[in-house]
This record gives C-alpha cells, sequence and structure tokens, in this order.
C-alpha cells in the first residue's frame, strides 16, 4: 500500500435521522480524518448504525451536512457516495453467499467505479489476512470470522479514503477480535480513515484514537476511550441500557 496519500476529511455536522415519529439521531456531529481511527459507541439503539446509514446514503437525512473534503456528499445516492471514497460494511454480514470470495471482493470495486489490477484481487486478500483462503471458496459457506474479513476486503477494493465499520468484531472470539484489532489498525497507518461502530470495549480501547459515545440519539461524551470509559454519563447510559 502506498505510503503517501493525500489526506481526506469527514465531517458530518447535526445529522438528524427520523423514521416515522421516532428520532434515531438528533443533530450529531462527528469527523475522521486520513489516519484516524474514530470509535462511535453506546447501547444498543443508541443511532450509531442510523448514523453510518445517513453518512453512506442508506437512510435519508432529516437534517444536518456530510462533507468530504469540503465538498457536500449528505443525501447523495448510496452509490455516489461509495464511488466518492466513503465505503462501509454492514452490522450482519452482506456477502453475496453463491458467489466466491474473488467474486464479492470484486463486486466492490466495481460497486465503487474503481478499477481493480491484475495485483488488485491478491494485495487486498494479502492485507486482510486472507492469502491463505481459496479465492474461489463460496461466501456462504466461509466460517463467520472469515467471512467478516471478506466484508472489509470487498469494502477495502473500493479503495476508499474513509471506511465506516458497523459493530466488525460481534460474533467474533476474543483471538479474531484482537487479529481484527491489527487488521483495523494497519488500513489507518496506510491513510484511510476509519470510522469504527463497536461494542467490544477491549478492541475500541486497542484501536480507537478517540471515540464519540451516543445515547437516544445524542452526543453524551467525546474524549479517548479511556476518558469515555470513566465517564459517569456514560457509565449510567450502559447501566441503564442492562436494566
Ligand atoms: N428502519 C427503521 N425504521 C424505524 N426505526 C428504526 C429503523 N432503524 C432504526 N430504527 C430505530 O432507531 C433507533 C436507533 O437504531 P440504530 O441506529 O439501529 O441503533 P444502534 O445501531 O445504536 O443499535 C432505535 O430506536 C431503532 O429502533
Ligand atoms: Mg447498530
Amino acid at each position: 500500500m502506498a505510503a503517501c496519500v493525500a489526506a481526506h476529511t469527514l465531517e458530518a455536522r447535526d445529522l438528524v435521522v427520523r423514521y416515522g415519529g421516532v428520532s434515531a439521531l438528533q443533530g450529531v456531529s462527528l469527523g475522521v480524518a486520513s489516519g484516524e481511527v474514530v470509535g462511535l459507541i453506546g447501547p444498543n439503539g443508541a443511532g450509531k448504525t442510523s448514523f453510518l446509514n445517513a453518512v453512506s446514503g442508506i437512510a435519508a437525512l432529516s437534517d444536518g451536512s456530510v462533507m468530504l473534503d469540503g465538498r457536500a456528499i449528505g443525501g447523495l445516492r448510496a452509490d455516489r457516495i461509495a464511488r466518492s471514497g466513503v465505503v462501509r460494511t454492514y452490522q450482519n454480514v452482506r456477502l453475496f453467499p453463491t458467489l466466491t470470495i474473488e467474486q464479492n471482493v470484486r463486486a466492490g470495486s466495481f460497486a465503487a467505479g474503481r478499477a481493480f489490477g491484475p495485483d488488485g484481487l491478491a494485495r487486498v486478500l494479502e492485507q486482510t489476512g486472507l492469502a491463505d483462503v481459496a479465492p474461489s471458496a463460496q461466501a456462504g459457506r466461509l466460517p463467520y470470522g472469515i467471512a467478516r474479513r471478506v466484508e472489509i476486503a470487498r469494502a477495502l477494493a473500493g479503495a476508499p479514503s474513509m471506511l465506516l465499520l458497523d459493530e466488525p468484531a460481534a460474533g467474533l472470539n476474543p483471538a479474531e477480535s484482537a487479529r481484527l484489532g491489527r487488521l483495523v489498525r494497519s488500513i489507518a497507518s496506510s491513510g484511510i480513515g476509519i470510522l469504527l461502530v463497536e461494542h467490544d470495549m477491549q478492541l475500541v480501547g486497542d484501536v480507537c484514537d478517540r471515540v464519540a459515545v451516543l445515547n437516544f440519539g445524542t452526543v453524551i461524551a467525546r474524549g479517548t476511550p479511556a476518558e469515555a470509559r470513566r465517564d459517569p454519563a456514560v457509565i449510567e447510559a450502559y447501566l441503564g441500557s442492562a436494566r
């Protein structure tokens, strides 16, 4: 991966998402720069996926703006946003189950309108620790931990400047989760900005430069993972959700 990558910034300001009468996001602002890993955490139903949906064009923005390198991308169609360089993965694995690993990864480059050179596939598979897995393996038959990495490989095939990950460690065992953490850091060190929605606080503490904590569609705390973890409002939000 080239060491010299242009610096990019993704800036979401005052995002509001409403589903009928439900306000999933009530004015959330968050930015990510190249090479950074920013965590978006909070209890179930806090609005984390809604934020990723709004930024990636899957959910309609009721209000607010999203800027990539100072250009407005908020409200564009999802495919246009992916082509602009903002690519995401989903909370539930969404590979094409009857296609091979290779076909799934190639679909990622196609979806983002990127040319995929002859060594592109090998490079992405190598980067995501999939070099030992047959590219002809059918995606629907893969062990879960590998399927999750194929999802990230597919996203990287779109040559993103910003990568949005929705709970990539969900369902992984501690060893797989630690391995994912190393992958996330290596992607960031290649110059990609990462917005990581995650429940696994060990992973968040290991990989995030800073975090924002959502609760009921509002940011209740910002800071380093350690600062967020000892913030009384954050502790109350997590305890409240467990009651
Ligand atoms: N498509 C939808 N239609 C209606 N309500 C939704 C939809 N998606 C999410 N919500 C609601 O929005 C709130 C935030 O959900 P979500 O963004 O999925 O939270 P999180 O990812 O933090 O668990 C929840 O109250 C949820 O029920
Ligand atoms: Mg979610």
